[in-house]
């Protein structure tokens, strides 16, 4: 379906969230994380056409979190012979699978968390993204489960830098600071299709591994609730405890919405409820609206 009026569609779903923002919780084992201002919600659309909408704080600065495990894997995809075997590809979204993406990128770069960063800034086309460096000792004083699970890989030999090493790149990709145009940006490559040959020169992934990614998001990138995103919203996502969430529509574009408070499941809960929103107004879903797939049955 067309979106021919995405800024009233992204102001009328701001509208429709706005009672949510301050039911969600914010995550309190990472200290800094819990001292953010929950009434914010921001929204960016991007799409492959070139157009771009947003509302709120779309350009309020934000900690990505575990969104960064997403880059840093299209950066280990796009640039490092990753060995499928090695665990790198298994689940790179929980953290087990995340520590040994970083693990990886610790080989291959000298200076990873500046790689991702230039990276980041590159897609972008923005300088500001930067790393939070009070989240970044907010998180890593307090990363005790990440310590135990990267003492536990080492211990099966499966990351070969130093537990330190692996911790301190993994509490600085967590602490990158974007904005949900910013993310939506760095997303949209996600979302090309084979058919748009317009966009071959911002290809960086193959289509295979495009595939594979966003196959991953579907399934895995909103933590426990992926199967009940899967089904009510039916878009690739990856969330992040931050409170930003990235959608991608393949053939059509990116979309990223933001706010601080996060339901059980630790994904944000105005962000989730306005990325379904979005999926429900358009009818944009790679599994079709349930309507219509229980018409077609
Ligand atoms: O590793 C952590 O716990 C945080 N830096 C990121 C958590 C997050 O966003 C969702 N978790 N897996």
């Amino acid at each position: 379906m067309p979106i021919d009026d995405a800024d009233g569609l992204l102001a009328h779903i701001a509208a429709q969230v706005r009672p949510l923002l301050p039911q969600g919780q914010l995550p309190q084992y990472i200290p800094q994380l819990g001292r953010v201002d929950k009434m914010q919600f921001g929204m960016a659309l991007l799409m492959l056409d070139g157009r771009e909408a947003f509302v709120g704080d779309a350009d309020v600065p934000f900690s990505i979190q575990s969104i960064s495990k997403l880059f840093a894997l299209m950066l280990a995809l796009e640039r490092v012979q990753v060995d499928q075997e090695a665990g790198a590809t298994r689940n790179p979204f929980i953290n087990a699978g995340a520590l040994v993406v970083t693990d990886v990128l610790c080989s291959s770069f000298a200076q990873p968390e500046l790689a991702l960063l230039q990276t980041l800034r590159q897609s972008a086309d923005d300088e500001r993204v930067d790393i939070d460096q009070i989240v970044m000792r907010s998180e890593r004083e307090s990363c005790h489960r990440n310590a135990a699970i990267a003492h536990l890989l080492k211990s099966y030999g499966r990351i070969c830098n130093s537990v330190d090493t692996v911790l301190d790149t993994y509490c600085r990709q967590c602490a990158l600071t974007m904005n949900t145009r910013q993310i939506a940006r760095c997303a949209l490559p996600l979302a090309i299709s084979g058919r748009l040959s317009a966009h071959r020169a911002r290809e960086r992934l193959s289509a295979v591994q495009r595939h594979s990614v966003t196959a991953l998001m579907l399934t895995c990138g909103t933590y426990n609730a992926a199967g009940d995103f899967a089904a009510r919203v039916g878009l690739p996502m990856k969330s992040g405890v931050g409170g930003g969430i990235v959608a991608v529509i393949p053939g059509v574009g990116s979309v990223c919405a933001w706010s601080p408070g996060l339901d059980g499941a630790g994904n944000s809960l105005a962000a989730g409820r306005a990325i379904e929103l979005f999926a429900k107004h358009t009818g944009l879903s790679v599994l079709g609206s349930p309507a219509r797939t229980f018409k077609a049955l």
